[in-house]
């Protein structure tokens, strides 16, 4: 089955080919340029930007597959959650393409394409794995228990870790997005130059918060700045990096403990960190658990995710209605 796969929840305008798990084309216009001067991403600028990238994207992605529109079986796009005005885009031009075109129309939950993002390209994970889902809009654990069963163990109960790094490195002076300047800075940093606070929540708790952190960073700025002290860039990054990362990996091991599974994926833009990877791919070989992360490609927002996703709800509950509606909170 040959899958168009089109995503536009938030800034970046993907789309991508897939002939069933294999990636025949996957290709991202990214919006960075645009949101980085205003720290984050500016949803009106977003939506419009989406406007003017998607026809290309798609057209790219076709290209690049060397595949024409007809003989796509399947069209599916992200439906939420997201931003509206992004998701709107997407989803009325899938919408109007499949249409027109007359091809089988899927609504794909963003939360579901990065989670089974892992498999892309043929990548084997037995189900029932767990997955811990961290990027700019969420971080969340699921257990995945088939490519179109997830259940949700835990999510942040404020900012996601990857909205975390992008806020701390705006206190820093650091370009948008900040996730990965602050990894680059943090591995030349000292990782004990300051104790910030993890937040652990109620004793036996999943879930995440992590605004406490992003205020203690701005505490410890604020009061050098009063000293006159200059920063250590590196050390503060470094510190905040594995504050983190220890609650990620601690939350991550113990709700494998609880699931009794026996393979965990990290996925999501903030899986893209090498602390991350590397502290939870230890805890995990320690308790002889599987680690798998899914390609870098593939870690941040991109088309083919969705179109893996579409292609497991398709063949499980068939098409969207064409009159549905994209949805901005998290479903799953
Ligand atoms: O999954 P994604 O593309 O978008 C959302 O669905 O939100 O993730 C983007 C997030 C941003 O917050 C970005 O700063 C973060 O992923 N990110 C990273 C790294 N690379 C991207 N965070 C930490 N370390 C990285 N190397």
């Amino acid at each position: 089955m040959l899958i168009l796969g089109i995503e536009s929840s938030c800034d970046d305008t993907a789309a991508a080919v897939l002939q069933d798990e294999k990636v025949l084309a996957n290709v991202a216009a990214s919006q960075d340029a645009i949101h980085s001067r205003f720290g984050g991403v500016v949803p009106e600028l977003a939506s419009r930007n989406h406007l003017r990238n998607i026809t290309g994207v798609v057209h790219q992605a076709l290209a690049c597959s060397a595949t024409k529109i007809e003989e796509i079986d399947l069209i599916a796009v992200t439906q939420g959650p997201g931003l509206i005005g992004s998701l709107l885009v997407g989803f009325s031009f899938a919408k109007s393409l499949a249409t027109v075109t007359n091809t089988a129309f899927v609504g794909v939950d963003h939360m579901a394409g990065h989670i089974l993002s892992v498999l892309l390209n043929g990548h084997a994970v037995d189900f029932p794995f767990l997955s811990l889902v961290v990027s700019g809009g969420t971080t969340a654990l699921y257990l995945a228990e088939s490519k179109t069963r997830f259940h949700c163990l835990g999510r942040t109960r404020d900012d996601a870790a990857g909205e975390a790094f992008d806020k701390t490195a705006k206190l820093l002076g650091l370009p948008y997005p900040g996730g990965p300047h602050i990894s680059k800075l943090a591995a030349t940093g000292d990782s004990s130059h300051t104790r910030f606070p993890r937040s652990w929540l109620e004793e036996g708790s999943l879930d995440f918060s992590f605004s406490g952190l992003k205020t203690a960073v701005l505490q410890h700025v604020q009061k050098a700045a009063v000293k006159g002290e200059g920063l250590d860039k590196a050390g503060i990054c470094a510190s905040f990096e594995q504050a983190v990362v220890d609650v990620l990996v601690q939350k991550t091991i113990k709700a494998a403990r609880l699931t009794k599974v026996g393979e965990v994926v990290v996925c999501g833009g903030v899986s893209a960190n090498p602390r991350l990877r590397k502290q939870l791919e230890a805890a995990c070989l320690a308790r002889d658990l599987h680690f798998h992360a899914p390609d870098f490609e593939f870690c941040t927002d991109n088309g083919a995710m969705i179109a893996l996703a579409g292609a497991a709800s398709y063949e499980a509950f068939g098409e969207t209605a064409i009159d549905s509606d994209v949805y901005s909170r998290p479903k799953l």
